[in-house]
């Protein structure tokens, strides 16, 4: 993990707001820019990025006990999906999904990334508490979409990451689905989920708007066939997505020169009392 220089969570307080899509695109566009970027799905109950890349039925190769991420769109991807069939059910516990999560940054041969995107689960369950307690995280970047119901839901995403005894970074909040545009009208925007919503609670809550990606039904079907918007070249979603990688890194860069490192927090596993 020390060869990582930065581990970015892509994360929401509300399912199906667009993490996954944004996280896949996300790093397309940081590899695009010439990073060294990987993408990794810690959905174990429901990972979608072997969906988005088209990797459904690829397996990872072995180097021993390592796993080898695969490469697609010049990203590394790993996902617990890419090890269980697609129509079964994880029904793991809390603890052995955890393990699971864990394993795809500690036993995977990642080698030298500038970038490593964390494609998160909704929510602040297990998953995303093991997740922030266990990695040095260097910051998270909040995926909401206009509505207020999201933008509620996302509040609670923030206030994991700012709780003291986990304090990582938020560097930026980026809005989904921010207006609709018919393909055959592409100057037309439909604010059907409300206008400005993410705007606002960035605003409220001091966190700067990174991006506002689109709802085109281009995004939907390029996901949905392997290749994400973001491997089309001149499609206005895939230059809003090379904004928002060049306005995450300038955020990263900030976040490196004003605070000191990241460090990880470790919950000691044999403490009896309670501590502060
Ligand atoms: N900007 C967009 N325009 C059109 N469709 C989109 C857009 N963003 C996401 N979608 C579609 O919305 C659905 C949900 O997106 P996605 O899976 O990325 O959300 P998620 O937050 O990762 O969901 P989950 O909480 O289940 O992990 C998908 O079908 C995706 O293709
Ligand atoms: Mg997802």
């Amino acid at each position: 993990m020390e060869n990582i220089k930065n581990l970015i969570a892509v994360a929401s307080g509300k399912g199906g707001v667009g993490k996954s899509t944004v996280a896949a695109n996300l790093a397309m566009a940081l590899a695009k820019e010439g990073f060294a970027t990987g993408l990794v799905d810690t959905d174990i109950y429901g990972p979608s990025i072997p969906t988005l890349f088209g990797c459904e039925n690829v397996q990872p190769e072995m180097d021993g006990e390592k796993m080898i991420p695969l490469q697609k769109f010049g990203v590394k991807m790993l996902s617990i999906g890419l090890f269980v069939n697609e129509d079964q059910p994880l029904v793991w516990r809390g603890p052995m999904a955890a393990n699971a999560m864990m394993q795809l940054f500690n036993d995977a041969l990642w080698g030298e990334l500038d970038y490593l995107v964390i494609d998160m689960p909704p929510g602040t369950g297990d998953i995303a508490l093991t997740l922030v307690q266990n990695l040095p995280i260097t910051g998270a970047l909040i995926v909401t979409t206009p509505q207020q119901l999201a933008v509620t839901d996302v509040r609670r995403a923030v206030n994991m990451f700012r709780q003291k005894e986990i304090k990582v970074p938020i560097l930026g909040l980026v809005e989904n689905m921010s207006w609709f545009t018919p393909e055959e009208l592409p100057n037309n925007k439909y604010y059907i989920f409300g206008k400005n919503g993410g705007e606002k609670f960035a605003k409220d809550n001091n966190i700067p708007l990174l991006g506002q990606i689109p709802m085109v039904q281009a995004v939907g079907d390029s996901n949905d066939q392997g290749t994400p918007v973001a491997s089309l070249q001149n499609h206005p979603v895939s230059l809003a997505f090379d904004e928002l990688a060049k306005a995450l890194v300038q955020a990263v860069d900030l976040r490196n020169t004003v605070l000191p490192p990241t460090q990880t927090v470790r919950i000691d596993p044999n403490a009896k009392g309670c501590s502060h």
